[in-house]
């Protein structure tokens, strides 16, 4: 059997209720587990605090209208942002994407005009792009990876033209774990005039981020990925950029005073936030940070990139498994084993109370390029250890004990 050490610099598995002493949960890169301070500063916001935000007239909504904006505050230091109101909250990633590409995209790119992705982009760094194609003409270019799975910044720099206005890139790949570049990346787009996107939703979790260091324009996550709930994320871009963006939906809170002839609108980021918000999600969020901070961002990174060593020797040495993305990848692995489809390895891992992700990870262009149909993602948090990495090993000589 391969043999791997069973450690690891940090050990935080005590502070999630949710991760039982016999369960290796290996899919943080699909959601994290949540600590028990994030799940009590939810239950206390429900239980002892619960009011509507920036409506109430009474004392208690005005407090939580405070702890709300104290969230948006607490988002900006986490991420570097010049300013509190250049965050605006959303559902997630996927609906910051989505947001971007209707209110800029759609109010200042034109048919010809060309955007930059790359080959390894989940979904929804795809689809809210073709949307907007479908509706204005623009035109798609995908940037190709290097042998060892990384966006290829040699063919992006010969690829980029005065004609794109966009490029848009995971600051970390979600498949493959392989960090991007961002200053380059950003240095590449604005020599075009290009505006920089970057999709950090597996980043946040795993790297201290700095979004005025980066130098990009746009920058999105979400918080489940975060250690905090579901149904909040975040959109940040500079104060200049959201003041010329037109809303992109009409409801309550997003307006400044209306009449049914005609209708004028807050400044961002309220513009962007219809209807009542997802109030104890950025109260969670903000706990979520906390904690993260607690430990801190290169204690984490250095943490993940220890585990990520550990899995990648072990498994390397399997003669059947076949390993995807770079060696330093961002706390994620994903593999194949030869001759076993990954929806048959994560149900044997499962038996084995181990829990990966199986499938094409909402990269299907990417599984295309790799040539395969789907992976097997093993992905770490602050939570995993090296115990989980042997659970990990001996589940796969299982399978591969099954299939012969
Ligand atoms: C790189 C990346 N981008 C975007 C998303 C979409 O995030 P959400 O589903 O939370 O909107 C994910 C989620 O898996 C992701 O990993």
């Amino acid at each position: 059997m391969a043999t791997v050490a069973p450690t690891a610099p940090l050990d935080q598995v005590a502070d999630f209720p949710a991760i039982p002493a016999d369960w290796a949960y290996l899919d943080s890169a699909a959601t994290a587990q949540k600590p028990a301070v994030v799940v009590d500063a939810i239950t206390r916001a429900y239980a002892e605090t619960y009011a509507t935000v920036h409506r109430g007239v009474y004392a208690r909504s005005a407090d939580m209208t405070v702890a709300f904006e104290a969230g948006r505050a607490r988002v900006a230091r986490f991420i570097g942002a010049a300013d509190a109101d250049e965050i605006v909250f959303v559902r997630g990633a996927t609906e910051a994407i989505n947001l971007v590409a209707q209110s800029w995209g759609g109010a200042h790119l034109k048919a010809g005009d060309r955007i930059l992705l790359s080959m390894l982009e989940h979904h929804s760094n795809i689809v809210p792009w073709q949307l907007l194609r479908d509706r204005t003409g623009i035109e798609i270019d995908v940037a190709p990876l290097t042998e060892d799975g990384r966006i290829d910044l040699d063919a992006v720099e010969a690829m980029l033209t005065p004609a794109h206005k966009l490029v848009a890139l995971a600051h970390v790949s979600n498949v493959l774990g392989s960090v991007l570049d961002a200053g380059r990346a950003a240095r590449l787009a604005h020599a075009v005039g290009a505006k920089l996107l970057l999709d950090g939703c597996q980043a946040v979790p795993r790297l201290p981020v700095d979004v005025q260091a980066l130098d990009c324009d746009f920058y999105v996550f979400s918080g489940h990925k975060l250690y905090g709930p579901t149904g909040i994320g975040c959109l940040w871009a500079r104060a200049e950029i959201l003041d010329s963006m037109p809303p992109w939906q009409g409801g309550g809170s997003m307006i400044d005073r209306v009449s049914f002839e005609r209708t004028t609108y807050a400044p961002p980021p309220a513009r962007f936030e219809a209807g009542t918000p997802h109030i104890i999600g950025v109260l969670g969020l903000h706990a979520a940070m906390d904690y993260v901070d607690s430990i801190g961002l290169d204690a984490i990174h250095a943490h993940e990139a220890a585990l990520v060593r550990l899995a990648r020797e072990a498994l390397g040495g399997m003669n059947s498994v076949r390993l995807f993305g770079p060696d330093d990848s961002a706390g994620i692995v994903s593999f194949a084993v030869q001759g076993v489809h990954p929806h048959d390895v994560g149900t044997i891992l499962d038996e084995n109370q181990v829990a990966i992700r199986a499938g094409h990870h909402c990269a299907q262009p990417l599984m295309e390029h790799l040539g395969v149909p789907a992976t097997a993602r093993a992905s770490f948090g602050v939570y995993s250890s090296g115990k989980d990495v042997v659970a990990l090993v001996r589940g796969l000589e299982r399978v591969r004990k099954i299939f012969g």
